[in-house]
């Protein structure tokens, strides 16, 4: 029987709609990945005719995609695209959205996904009606349902809603999304961890010093100002994004590329990091605000909200015992970037002459996340006409010049391609988020009590708070970024 799929989005009038999941559907269009028969539906309080939502939604397309923007296939794509003005939080409307895409869907099987772009406050109102309005019954095709972060805003929260999704849907049917595991080069660390013999041989304590992760972004909270306050760097940032970074430079090797064994092993990571206990909380993290944050309007007065956070891990297992994981990510800071670097041990014993006091500078290896897509090896070698004066040189490997300049998808469209498969391994599970709570629970409930850590101010432009140097300096190390250029550049 012929099969249809319904892509339906809740909250379509928001930023979310047209600066990614539009642009991104209309990519897989443009590359005929998506199914035979497929629908848009957007739905909002907005009034927009279809016609008008059609033209809201080319306008991000053209902004946000222009490279693959066409008019003639953006007029093929927009035909199916079409509005819904409703109420998501009022039963009688959800039921009434279901009707019209029931009478679109007809005799053929109806597959459908519901994209939950809305603010979390109405994750379990929505899915309370959709499973009221028998609109997730898998009885004649399947019922997906993606969900955006933040997925609760601490470990009882996001437990609570859990359980309360759990009465509606089965987990199955639930795709968390976090948009850094649809990130090329997130999922090219599988691949560079298991499908290469070179480096897993050294993966782990007896040849790395310690890893750093790094979050960064320039802009300010700007117009998500009322958002993001209350909320912080911790919850937006640390708990998901860099906690999945986090998960899949640590996992162990799973048997198969099989969603549950690669969700398995992260979840594995999580249960095995050492929670901060309330009075090394002190010791192990770094909270900073940029000097300017409470100048923005929609900020709290005197809010403490953090944008900036570093935090130190450490993995009680076997591969990592000792070995600490140094995190951080902010706001308003000197540059963009998501780096991984893994630093490898020094030398045990050097033989080459070098000045009093001075430290060979140890392997680093990068995995450039965004922007400058790629992954530098660095290492030493000996200067050209000296005795035995050495210097850091470097291997790289670029996507740009190795793939081309279009290589890198939109993280969205692998997600949302994924959840037409039926492919959850880039979504998180709910015992993952719920174990990723569980420790940076401790670490807010500490900065939020009398005795918390002193909130650092910072200047915007720069890399954050100084203190957070001193997270990390052991053995002559400091924060890199860049993929391998030192802070201090
Ligand atoms: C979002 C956060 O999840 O990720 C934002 O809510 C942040 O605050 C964004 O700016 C960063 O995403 P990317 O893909 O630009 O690194």
């Amino acid at each position: 029987m012929q099969e249809t799929v319904s892509i339906v989005i809740f909250g379509a009038s928001g930023d979310l709609t047209h600066r990614k999941l539009i642009p991104s559907l209309y990519d897989l269009y443009r590359k005929g990945r998506l199914p035979k028969e497929w629908r848009i539906i957007g739905m909002s309080r907005s009034e927009y005719t279809d016609d008008e939502f059609r033209e809201y939604v080319e306008a991000g397309v053209k902004e946000f995609s222009p490279n693959t923007y066409d008019a003639t296939k953006w007029q093929q794509f927009a035909k199916n695209v079409v509005y819904f003005q409703g109420d998501i939080s009022k039963p009688g409307e959800i039921k009434a959205l279901g009707k019209t895409i029931s009478e679109w869907e007809g005799n053929r099987v109806g597959n459908r996904i519901y994209y939950l772009s809305v603010g979390p406050k109405l994750y379990e109102v929505v899915i309370e009606n959709l499973g009221a309005a028998d609109m997730v019954e898998e009885v004649r095709g399947w019922r997906r349902v993606v969900i955006e972060k933040p997925f609760g805003h601490d470990l009882a929260s996001a437990r609570e809603l859990n359980k309360s999704i759990h009465q509606v849907l089965s987990e199955s049917q639930i795709y968390r999304i976090d948009h850094y595991l649809g990130k090329e080069t997130v999922q090219n660390l599988l691949v560079f961890r298991f499908a290469n013999s070179l480096y897993e041989p050294v993966w782990n304590r007896n040849y790395i010093d310690h890893v750093q992760i790094t979050v960064a972004e320039t802009v300010d909270v700007g117009h998500r100002a009322s958002f993001y306050d209350g909320v912080g760097v911790m919850r937006d940032m640390m708990q998901n994004h860099v906690m999945q970074l986090l998960s899949l430079v640590a996992a162990e090797p799973p048997a198969s590329f099989d969603a549950e064994a690669i969700r398995n092993e992260k979840a594995k990571v999580f249960s095995a990091i050492r929670p901060i206990k309330s009075q090394d909380v002190a010791a192990s993290t770094v909270r900073g605000q940029y000097r300017t944050y409470r100048d923005a309007k929609g900020i709290a007065p005197g809010s403490t909200t953090p944008t900036y956070a570093a935090v130190r891990f450490f993995i009680d297992n076997w591969r990592w015992q000792g070995v600490p994981f140094y995190m951080r990510s902010g706001k308003a800071l000197a540059a963009k970037v998501t780096e991984i670097t893994i630093f490898f041990k020094r030398p045990p014993h050097v033989m080459f002459p070098m000045p009093e006091g001075a430290k060979l500078e140890p392997n680093r290896l990068s995995l450039c996340i965004q922007p400058d897509e790629g992954i530098h090896f660095s290492f030493q070698a000996k200067v050209p006409d000296t005795a035995a004066e050495m210097r850091d040189v470097e291997m790289s490997f670029q996507y740009k010049e190795t793939f081309g300049v279009l290589a890198i998808p939109e993280a969205y469209e692998r997600l949302l391609l994924d959840v037409i498969k039926g492919d959850a391994s880039l979504f998180t599970r709910s015992d993952a988020i719920e174990l990723s709570w569980q420790l940076i629970d401790p670490i807010l409930e500490e900065w939020a009590s009398k005795g918390a850590p002193p909130l650092e101010f910072y200047e915007s432009g720069t890399w954050g708070p100084s203190v957070a140097d001193e997270l990390i300096a052991h053995n002559g190390y400091h924060w890199v970024h860049s993929c391998g250029h030192d802070d201090k550049d």
